[in-house]
């Protein structure tokens, strides 16, 4: 493949959506700047002689469908364009350039697929906006129901269906799996998220699962009260408690990792944390911050959640506050399908396989009993979810072909 193919596209994808004083990307479902996206998508799409399908969630298939092929029985590729606060610009778009990328390839080789090949583009996989990572795959795939998706909000208060609306688009949420037209596979190249390949010194591999992990919302309730003239002991400041929990939560999970905890390796992190009234001179009397847990399996990410909540609560008692947690977001762990991998290996060769403690839509289709791989991209740094998030663009070629074996091994 020349690679200017994955050059221009990757290049004209860069500039939309991106902050200039941070770098990074604010790509939220249903704004501008991610529609923006979505239309470099259609616009690659048709240059290709791609047929553009949508469901009512915000997904689009692009199906390559050279010749008399049937409808069913496709393979599925792609990934997600949206992104988290100031993120970087490989977490998604990468599956996506390399997918149409890969489509270049597979016409440069001649090859006359026997199956329609559809590139997904999953809406909301970050769940930035609405809070819900995979809101996209997880309508499709009737994991999360109409009604209770009507209901998420965003940080402004506006409502999924009007945030919808308001892009000028019809809220139709339901399970739309047809959209895929009972696929045989689902294959999503995305840039590791993580250092095993740079370890490795290899520019690919494939992933074996992924780790169960969760958002939890956790509620601190004080009393706001006068930061100078409010006695220490008079006290009932809910920024205490959630300063002692983020603290506890990550010695918990540094101790899992160690393996002087329990379980067999975890992640704790509140990323995220709003207080009000946000005052400088004010005690604050609410304090709201999520944490973002995940561990080896599912016995571990329940004893870490567990521990944290236990401290959390036993320090509230002590700080005269109350804590309220509510789950927001809950993935079980999920193991890719071993023979479909196995296939990949018969093309690919022996390519490092890892576990990764990232969610994808991937994960999701697999828990919907869609057979599905994952094929990752070195990531030098291993950094991700921030503008610094970079892969090299040899790596990135070698990428593309992998895909196309891939895709030529599945479709042909
Ligand atoms: O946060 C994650 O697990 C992924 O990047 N959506
Ligand atoms: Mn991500
Ligand atoms: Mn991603």
């Amino acid at each position: 493949m020349r690679s200017t193919s994955f050059e221009a596209m990757w290049k004209d994808l860069a500039a939309l959506g991106r902050d200039p004083r941070t770098g990074g990307y604010r790509r939220y479902a249903w704004t501008p700047a991610l529609r923006a996206c979505e239309s470099w998508f259609t616009d690659e799409a048709g240059r290709r002689g791609l047929t553009l399908e949508a469901d009512g969630n915000g997904n689009a298939v692009a199906w390559w469908r050279p010749g008399p092929l049937r409808l069913e029985g496709g393979v599925i590729t792609g990934s997600h364009l949206d992104s988290v606060p100031d993120g970087g610009a490989y977490d998604g778009p990468l599956g996506v350039v390399s997918a149409l990328a890969a489509v270049d390839v597979l016409c440069e080789r001649g090859v006359r697929p026997s199956r329609p090949l559809g590139i997904a583009v999953f809406i909301e996989e970050e769940g930035a906006r609405f809070g819900l990572s995979c809101l996209g795959s997880r309508l499709m795939t009737g994991a999360l129901a109409a009604d209770q998706a009507n209901l998420l909000r965003d940080a402004d208060g506006t409502q999924l269906p009007e945030a919808v609306a308001a892009m000028g688009l019809e809220p139709r949420f339901g399970p739309s799996l047809d959209l895929l037209c009972d696929p045989v596979a689902f294959v999503e190249l995305h840039i590791e998220q993580g250092r095993a390949l740079a370890d490795l010194d290899a520019p690919v591999g494939l992933a074996t699962g992924i780790w169960p992990h969760g958002r939890w919302r956790f509620t601190f309730t004080g009393e706001a009260n006068h930061a100078g003239t409010t006695r220490m002991a008079d006290r009932r400041d809910p920024m205490l408690t959630y300063a002692m929990t983020a603290l506890a939560a990550n010695k918990r999970a540094r101790l899992a990792e160690t393996g002087t905890g329990e379980g067999s390796g975890a992640r704790a992190t509140f990323g995220r944390v709003e207080v009000a009234p946000n005052g400088v001179n004010a005690i604050a009397g609410t304090v709201t911050a999520w944490l973002d847990a995940r561990a080896a399996d599912e016995t571990a990410l329940q004893s870490l959640v567990d521990d944290i909540m236990r401290q959390a609560h036993d320090r509230a008692a002590r700080d005269g506050t109350t804590l309220a947690v509510v789950a927001e977001s809950v993935t079980p762990a999920v193991a890719f399908d071993e023979r479909l991998r196995a296939r990949l290996v018969r093309r690919l060769g022996d390519l490092p396989m890892l576990p990764t403690q990232a969610g994808h839509d991937a994960g999701i289709l697999a828990t919907a009993g869609v057979p599905a791989a994952m094929l990752f991209v070195r990531n030098p740094t291993g950094v991700s979810h921030s503008p610094t998030e970079y892969a090299d663009p040899a790596d990135c070629l070698a990428g593309v072909h992998a895909l196309a074996d891939a895709l030529e091994e599945l479709l042909t």
